[in-house]
């Protein structure tokens, strides 16, 4: 039994665990075999592979990125992109595929079992945590550690200079790193994209927190919006690769803060450093966990299944049904955090 791996999507700390996992124990337990898969999709589209054995997940676990390398290539997107994969997965003698990645990742590998019979498991990864079916996805728990460490050292400087401070996270269609990292750091106002923001109300709570004598900290979510009709806020373009750039709802705000308050604001965006480096120890953990039931899958020849956290266990769903539809904040976890705001 030959296994192929793949990591796709953006990079999220936690997928080496993953695939260190998945070869331990295919390899301890089952005797198999594996090929890794170069750049996502990009790897059985184009048969480019790299050998994935015991010796080459040596030492992986607390390392972040992906020895496999990544991309956003979608082989549905590709001329006879189906046949080609279909081709070099034959060609590699694969007889089943594990596919780590987001909602596009594992959208990919969905429609490759369901319409086209390819043998296909699902492992979950994004520091967004919006993947429906999973409590949590690895990654976010180190993107939160790293935002709230972020969100400590504002309030310092914040308090030294009496300015606002504006943290802007990664959260283009959720806003669950800005809800977790804005709750653990006492953020005094947290906007998300799923609740459109009224800049008048983010002034109000703004300049009570000066009244109170203390510096104001605001976590804005990359996605977070104004109310209809506010301003046109983003100015979507689209970067060589075709994919889509927003220029930054941190540094608007901080300047409507400015004009509409006197008081003087700063923004920092956090960015790739939310993405990148070691896993903390719950998604070392997770991902571990994972990767030992993804095998399990392709064991039992469970296909066209993701794993997923749901409270402490470990459970199978249909990828299609992860993928159907975004997980994003409930309306009253949101309003639950409004009692720090101001
Ligand atoms: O999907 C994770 C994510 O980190 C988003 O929060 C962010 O908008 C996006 O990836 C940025 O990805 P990249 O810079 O790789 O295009």
């Amino acid at each position: 039994m030959r296994v192929g791996v793949l990591t796709g999507g953006g990079d999220c700390p936690g997928l080496n665990a993953v695939i260190r996992a998945i070869v331990r124990k295919g390899v301890q337990e089952y005797g198999y075999d594996f090929t890794g898969f170069r750049d996502g999709w990009r790897g059985p589209l184009e048969g480019r592979t790299v050998p994935l054995d015991i010796p080459a997940v040596r030492g992986i676990l607390p390392r972040g990125g992906t020895i496999l390398g990544s991309s956003r290539t979608n082989p549905l997107q590709a001329e006879d992109g189906v046949r080609r994969v279909r081709e070099n997965l034959a060609g590699q003698d694969i007889d089943a595929l594990i596919a780590i990645g987001g909602e596009d990742t594992l959208g990919v590998a969905a429609t490759l079992y369901e319409e086209h019979g390819l043998p296909c498991v699902g492992v979950p990864k994004t520091i967004d945590n919006d993947l429906s079916g999973t409590d949590f996805t690895f990654g976010f728990d180190t993107a939160v550690n790293i935002a709230t460490e972020a969100i400590d050292r504002l309030h310092t400087t914040a308090e030294s200079h009496m300015r606002v401070l504006v943290c802007e996270v990664m959260g283009r269609h959720a806003g669950w790193i800005a809800l977790h990292s804005g709750l653990a750091g006492g953020a005094n106002v947290i906007l998300i994209p799923e609740h459109r923001f009224d800049l008048d109300e983010v002034c109000g709570w703004i300049t009570s927190r000066f009244e109170a004598a203390y510096a104001p900290i605001v976590v804005v979510a990359e996605g977070a919006m104004p109310r209809e009709g506010e301003m046109v806020l983003k100015d979507e373009s689209h970067d060589s690769f075709g994919h889509v750039r927003l220029s930054g709802v941190g540094e608007w705000l901080a300047k409507q803060i400015e004009r509409r308050t006197g008081k003087e604001a700063r923004t920092t965006v956090l960015g790739h450093v939310q993405r990148g480096g070691t896993p903390s120890a719950f998604d070392r953990w997770l991902a571990t966990r994972f990767g030992l039931h993804a095998i399990d899958c392709v064991h039992e020849g469970d296909f066209g299944k993701m794993v997923a956290l749901q409270g402490t266990r470990i459970v199978r769903i249909p990828i299609s049904e992860a993928t159907a539809r975004l997980k994003t904040v409930d309306p009253e976890l949101y309003a639950e955090a409004g009692v720090f705001f101001g």
